[in-house]
């Protein structure tokens, strides 16, 4: 199958100098389009500003904003069909701001200029594919995966608790529970996550 991974973080500038983010480092999307080429599908990786090696077989592009990764993803789904995958790993801003300033703003003006816009949700706009969704919750994570896998149209949702240790942004490993939109729950053990991103992919080709 075709299957298409959005991975890392996405950055809103300001101006030239400054932008919105937040700290993922891309590492489980990195694992997910490692794992699915191992199993032979044909992956793009669509990455945010993330320092990691592109792994074998992968074709990768990389963007920055929100924004970009949309086009992006729009681009590398051109002609897919209801046999391909799309797989969010993607820590995209929700937010950004309303305007990016040709020139370095001054400490001064910030409060006045910084003005916030809606970005696109990337997953929830793709149409006519499989979805896999992540939700990275500190509090009713079961019923909040359920409630995106059901308002995204997702086959299903990975869920983790970023409160606990050993999960979230940076770390090697993760736990997670995989949601699916009627409320069932495949709760897995903390495992490294490149193991969790094997999990996934089986579960895509198991259906
Ligand atoms: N996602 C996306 N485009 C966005 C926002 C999120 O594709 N603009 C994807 C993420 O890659 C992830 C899932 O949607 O797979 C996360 O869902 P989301 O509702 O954005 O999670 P939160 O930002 O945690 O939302 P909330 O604040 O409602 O909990």
């Amino acid at each position: 199958m075709r299957v298409v991974v959005t991975a890392g973080p996405t950055r809103e500038y300001l101006d030239p100098v400054r932008f919105l983010s937040n700290p993922s480092t891309g590492k489980m999307g990195f694992a997910v389009a490692r794992a699915a080429a191992e199993r032979g599908h044909d992956v793009t990786l669509i990455a945010g500003p993330v320092s990691l090696k592109t792994p074998k077989g992968v074709r990768r592009v990389d963007v920055t904003s929100a924004r970009d990764m949309e086009r992006a993803v729009k681009a590398a789904l051109c002609g897919a069909g209801e046999s391909d995958a799309l797989i969010a790993t993607a820590a995209v801003a929700d937010w950004r701001p309303a305007m990016c300033a040709k020139r370095k703003l001054k400490k001064s003006q910030m409060e006045s200029v910084l003005k916030l816009a809606r970005n696109p949700d990337i997953l929830k706009g793709a149409k006519g594919v499989r979805k896999v969704g992540f939700a990275a919750e500190t509090d009713n994570i079961l019923a909040e995966a359920a409630r995106k896998c059901r308002e995204k149209r997702l086959e299903f949702v990975v869920a983790n608790d970023v409160g606990e240790a050993g999960c979230g942004f940076g770390t090697d490993t993760n736990r997670v529970s995989f949601v699916s939109a009627d409320g069932s729950v495949e709760s897995l053990p903390l495992m490294g996550k490149l193991a969790v991103a094997r999990r996934i992919v089986r579960r895509l080709e198991g259906r």
